[in-house]
């Protein structure tokens, strides 16, 4: 959840480094700090909040020398304070950590009992001066890493710096990611590529138990065994460019809009707009075989699995379980032979999606993964890398993968339906076109972009908010309600709304806006019937349907919001357009934090 970044460089590194966590601070802004060697002294300065505080210090106190690491906090052990804020020193050794270390406590104790003043209520002090005794003991910057790392329970990503050594830093990695960069006369370390993607392109992945030593002028690399090992140097994609905001405000609303973009970069690989076929990447295992689909994801990337949970069950005629990874991974689940599981998340590094990858793995599954960043752990352990195609998404609430990931899904389910005899060619005719009317019907949704800000008052004064969907529109209303409490910290919950009756509805009353999610189709009249009973009650709704279902049903709203009429495959992609423009403005009315809700981080890289 935290970012890191180190540098062996030729010249001054404090404003590379501070550059580095900007397009890192996604992964949590909690505190940032820098620490350089000159002099032989380690130069360390630190501040709590959001990056600006830091470059403030940092322009009165400035932290020259041309090897440094610098760290961006999402806090797990202890408050977002400064002392509580990376590089971790001692006299001898800086650190920077991201991740969890689940045995500090023993540690810490140790190290007291030794005589070791800490300073923090972080787990990853107790690395730096784990290192640091070692090498007060007379052990080389190697031997010490090497002989704390099989101490360390938990997961991490360590970038050290030493004293004594201005020419190196080394690098570890166990369950969180680290990449090592390669410069001309400069190497790098960095939590992901693109944090080092205005420093170089060429980039190498470590694999987990990896340890890495560099200097400016290469990288030495070890498993976990410490047997020397190369690991592959790869061209990044990614670039420096892609992270700016250009004309938009937020990146969210960037983000937002890119959607008919990026939704038809993703079909375009998944189907053949000329033979008007659904095409998958090369799979080796028949895809007809497979008896058995379990999704498991987190947050927005799960609901995205709901409703492909619908899509599997309607074409390919194939169970579906579908669970949030935290807690798939601790109920034991029973797993037969011949079941593909399926992945999604933006990140790939989402720690309980991976463990979970992990356990499925282990229980012999075939697994999917559809995830957006091609390099990322769950990527590489794949069996079938479905990716989606939406570029950064640096906004902390996810909009674009989301859409992005529902087009893979749905091309995934009538491929499936395809192999299994269960789709004609005609019906795959269908589900292609409708597909490929995705991206106009997001920008004919987005055309209402104005009208949704305009009605963002009515529900920003509101303490809690409901949305309802029934079918694929329920996950839907658990998104718009997701969305609106991350960025506008309003309560919200989504519900089925067949299943108001059963008790939500006592929360209605004037002061709760509610949100239907009501696309024309055969499911309409019975969401209706659910609001009508919502308005009975004096519930103030806001109807989000297109120009016939507003016809039918507008009338007596507090507001409407018209989308085009869709085909209801398609419905879920374009509904998500609404419910993020809503909580987008909601929160700009608010005044809050949008890209940067407050306690969130975009990476969960810790369980
Ligand atoms: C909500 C949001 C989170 C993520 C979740 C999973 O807007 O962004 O709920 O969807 O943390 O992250 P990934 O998809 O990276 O595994």
């Amino acid at each position: 959840m935290c970012g890191i970044i180190g540098i062996v460089g030729k010249d001054a590194v404090a404003d590379r480094l501070v550059d580095g966590l900007k397009r890192m601070e996604y992964r949590g802004y909690d505190s940032a700090g820098v620490c350089t060697i000159e002099s032989g002294q380690l130069v360390r300065r630190r501040a709590p909040g959001k990056l600006a505080n830091l470059v403030a210090e940092l322009s009165g106190n400035p932290a020259p020398g041309n090897i440094g690491i610098a760290h961006t906090r999402w806090a797990t052990h202890g408050a977002p304070t400064a002392e509580n804020a990376h590089p971790h020193a001692t006299g001898e050794v800086a650190l920077v950590h991201n991740g969890i270390i689940e045995n500090f406590k023993t540690l810490r104790d140790e190290l007291v009992a030794d005589g070791h003043t800490l300073e923090s209520e972080t787990d990853s002090e107790v690395v730096a001066h784990l290192v640091s005794r070692e090498i007060e003991n007379g052990a080389s910057p190697q031997d010490a890493v090497k002989s704390v790392l099989p101490r360390l329970r938990g997961a991490f990503a360590l970038a050290i710096a030493f004293r004594q050594h201005p020419g190196m830093l080394i690098g570890a990695r166990l369950g969180s990611p680290l990449v090592v960069g390669y410069g001309e006369g400069e190497m790098f370390l960095g939590s992901d590529a693109l944090a080092l993607a205005p420093l170089t392109q060429k980039i190498a992945y470590l694999d987990e138990g990896d340890w890495v030593v560099i200097d400016q002028a290469a990288a030495t690399i070890y498993d976990s065994e410490n047997n020397r090992v190369e690991r592959e140097v790869t061209t990044s994609g990614a670039s420096a460019a892609a992270v700016e905001k250009g004309n938009y405000r937020h990146y969210m609303q960037k983000e937002i809009f890119e959607q008919p973009t990026v939704v038809a970069q993703t079909l375009s690989s998944y189907v053949h707009q000329a033979d008007e076929t659904v095409a998958l990447p090369q799979i080796d295992f028949d895809l007809s075989a497979i008896n058995r689909v379990t999704i498991v994801a987190c947050g927005t990337s799960y609901y995205a699995g709901m409703v492909a949970k619908y899509w599997f069950e309607q074409f390919a005629r194939v169970p579906v379980d579908i669970d949030f990874a935290s807690e798939f991974r601790y109920r034991e689940p029973v797993l037969e032979d011949g079941g593909l599981s399926l992945f999604i998340s933006q990140s790939g590094e989402t720690a309980d999606t991976l463990a979970a990858l992990r356990y499925c793995k282990e229980h012999g599954q075939t697994i999917g993964v559809v995830v957006n960043v091609p390099t990322s752990s769950m990527a590489r352990e794949a069996d079938l890398l479905l990716p989606t195609h939406a570029g950064p998404e640096i906004g902390v609430a996810s909009t674009k993968a989301f859409t992005c990931q529902l087009a893979v899904l749905a091309a995934l389910a009538a491929h499936m339906a395809v192999k299994k005899g269960l789709m004609s060619r005609d019906e795959e005719r269908e589900v292609v076109k409708h597909l490929l009317e995705a991206p106009a019907a997001l920008n004919a949704a987005l055309d209402h972009d104005e009208d949704i800000a305009g009605m963002a008052h009515l529900i920003a004064p509101a303490r809690d908010v409901l949305y309802l969907g029934r079918g694929p529109d329920f996950p839907l209303a658990l998104e718009g309600a997701l969305k609106l409490k991350e960025i506008s910290y309003i309560h919200a919950e989504g519900y089925a709304s067949g299943e108001m009756k059963h008790g939500p509805i006592a929360l209605i009353d004037e002061h709760v806006p509610v949100i239907v999610l009501a696309p024309s189709g055969p499911l309409f009249e019975k969401t209706v019937s659910n609001m009508q009973e919502v308005n009975a009650r004096g519930g103030k709704i806001v109807l989000i349907s297109d120009e016939e279902g507003l016809a039918e049903a507008g009338e007596g709203c507090m507001a409407t919001i018209q989308m085009p009429r869709v085909h209801p495959l398609i419905a879920p992609l374009v509904y998500a357009v609404p419910v993020q423009l809503l909580a987008y403005h909601v929160a700009c009315a608010k005044g809050t934090d949008v890209d940067q809700p407050r306690n969130l981080a975009k990476s969960v890289t810790v369980e």
